[in-house]
Formats: structure tokens, sequence, C-alpha cells
């Protein structure tokens, strides 16, 4: 889905279940398809934190960064006490080396040659991936990783480096 769309923090999960009826079990197959307990987690696109919350009550040791280019966004996510950043996928990614690198409906913004630049600095610094968004299908080979879920043009992509 295009991120580029100004969520409201107050109105965002109405509008999205609205727009992405399978919202949760997205959110669900997501949380499943992470390979190993991870440690040290970025989330890229965090949001509101729909799936930081959900991967804390998975994997309540996990240490998580959320990084998101909405300040508002990243002002309810910092209420589940994990640290965030105000920055762009584009740019610099924190440093790693990370476990897990998990983006939930953040990636779709971006054009082809921003998603393989993306998926190519996250191969850099962690040990695995999960992208769960519209067409992530269509990234499993750039990804270096395998479909886990899929529903209409829905998917989960899952990668161990
Ligand atoms: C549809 S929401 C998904 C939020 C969360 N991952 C979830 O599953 O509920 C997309 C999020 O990506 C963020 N975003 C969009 N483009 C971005 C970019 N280029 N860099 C960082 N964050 C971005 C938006 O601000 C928004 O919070």
């Amino acid at each position: 889905m295009s991120a580029q769309f100004h969520w409201d923090p107050e109105t965002y999960l109405q509008q999205v279940r609205a727009e992405i009826p399978r919202f949760d079990e997205l959110q669900d197959a997501a949380i499943e398809a992470i390979p190993f307990p991870p440690r040290r987690v970025l989330d890229l696109g965090v949001g509101t934190g729909e799936t930081a919350r959900r991967l804390l009550a998975a994997y309540p040791e996990a240490e998580i960064t959320g990084l998101d280019s909405s300040a508002e966004m990243l002002f309810r996510a910092r209420e589940l006490g994990i640290e965030t950043r105000l920055a762009r996928m584009e740019d610099p990614l924190p440093d790693g080396p990370w476990d897990l690198v998990i983006a939930v409906l953040s990636v779709g913004e971006l054009d082809d040659e921003g998603k393989r630049d993306l998926l190519r600095r996250v191969r850099e610094q962690s040990r695995s991936l999960v992208l769960a968004d519209t067409d992530a299908a269509e990234l499993a080979e750039s990804a270096g990783g395998e479909v886990t879920w899929s529903e209409g043009d829905l998917a989960v992509v899952a990668a161990a480096y």
C-alpha cells in the first residue's frame, strides 16, 4: 500500500482496517513469520506500534527501535516504552547489527530501486527480515526470503541471513 498517505494516529486503526480488512491477520502472520526469537529489533515505519505491540507480547525480551517519518505516529508508539527514531527509511538506518528488521505496510511508498536499496542495506545489518505488505511477494527474491503467508495481494516474506 502507498505509505504516502498521511495517517492520523487517532483514526489510524479504523482507517487501515477499513482499507485492509485482513489487517489483523496480516499482523499476526508477520509475527508468526519471525524466524527465531529476536533481541535487537528495528521496526521500519513503526507507526502507532501495532506490530511492535504484538511482537512484545510474543517476545517480551525484545528491545525494539521503531523508526518512522511521522512524529505524530511515533508519539503514539512511544507509549509502548520502545525507543523511537524520527527518520526516513531512505536514509542510513540506525546502527545494527539487528537480530530482526520488520516492516509492515510501510515499504510500499518506495519505488523499485528504493525497495532494492533498502533490502540491500537491511541485509548488511540484520540477521533476519520480515516484510508484510501488499505485493510483498514480489520482493521475496530480492529479499532472499520466502513467502510464509499470502491472501489476495497481501503477503508476508521472511528471510534469515
Ligand atoms: C500504514 S502505516 C503502518 C504502520 C505500522 N507498521 C502498522 O503495521 O500498523 C505506514 C507507516 O509508515 C510510515 N512511513 C511512510 N513512509 C516512510 C518513510 N519513507 N520512512 C519512514 N517511515 C515511513 C508512515 O508515517 C506510517 O506511520
